[in-house]
């Protein structure tokens, strides 16, 4: 059985790591276009390599949940069979033990190059402007994609979407394109599509079946279910 699960910030949340959209969200104090856009970069990147490396240096003191876990034990299970993607830009997952996750928003822990366009491994803050590893130019910026910019690696996303049995989507509001069109891309060729999100999502009704709850109960009970399946 092959299986595509989509995560947002909903699976994070029980790990401490703020949401969007739900009352206490990320964006509190920021406008999400004051920080999110390359526009708002080009205007006050100061403001902006501030805010993301605040939300790189929060990843010290949050640690995966059992939603987390539980997605790197089917991981260990389906093999290659199983394709993750994630719109967060935490490292959750890889420290949760899921060792290949398609960050299609980027990642935190990583930093672009505007001038050579290499993506380096990067722990620090980036608001001092340091020298790029690949061309020493200080055009580093976060690797995160912005509102406008263009996904990471779609075409693999669709492959797999494409070949799914089962499209699980966790902890997202169903509010963002390209994700949030997943489900009916997916079902489209044959998917069969669960929801496992706190409330109805927005795309909720899109789906065969949908399961409200905390992630850290949900995950770990469908994870169990598989491996169940599977092993039968
Ligand atoms: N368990 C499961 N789901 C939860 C939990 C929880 N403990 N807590 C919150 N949720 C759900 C919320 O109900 C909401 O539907 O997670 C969802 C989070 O939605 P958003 O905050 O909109 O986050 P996400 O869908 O990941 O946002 C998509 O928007 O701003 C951009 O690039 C950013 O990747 C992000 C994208």
């Amino acid at each position: 059985m092959r299986v595509v699960v989509l995560t947002g910030a909903g699976i994070s949340a029980e790990s401490g790591v703020p949401t969007f959209r739900d009352a206490d969200g990320l964006w509190e104090g920021h406008r999400v276009e004051d920080v999110a856009t390359p526009e708002a970069y080009d205007a006050q990147p100061q403001l902006v390599q501030e805010f993301y490396d605040a939300r790189r240096a929060a990843l010290a003191h949050v640690a995966p949940n059992p939603a987390h876990e539980a997605l790197g034990r089917l991981e260990r299970a389906l093999g290659d069979d199983l394709f993750l993607v994630t719109q967060n830009i935490d490292d959750l997952h890889e420290r949760g033990g899921s060792q290949h996750v398609h960050h299609m928003h980027g990642e935190l822990r990583s930093a672009l190059c505007r001038a050579c366009g290499s993506r380096v491994a990067w722990d620090g803050p980036l608001v001092d402007f340091p020298g790029c590893p690949g061309c020493g130019l200080t055009e580093l910026r976060p690797d995160v994609v912005w509102f406008g910019e263009v996904p990471y690696g779609m075409d693999e996303i669709l492959v797999h979407l494409q070949r799914a049995d089962l499209f699980v989507s966790i902890g997202t509001s169903g509010a963002v394109y390209p994700a949030a069109g997943f489900v009916t891309f997916a079902a489209r060729h044959g998917a069969r599509t669960l929801e496992l999100n706190l409330v109805p999502s927005e795309g909720s009704a899109f789906f065969d079946e949908a399961r409200h709850g905390p992630a850290g109960v949900l995950v770990p009970a469908w994870v169990d279910e598989v491996l169940g399946e599977v092993m039968a």
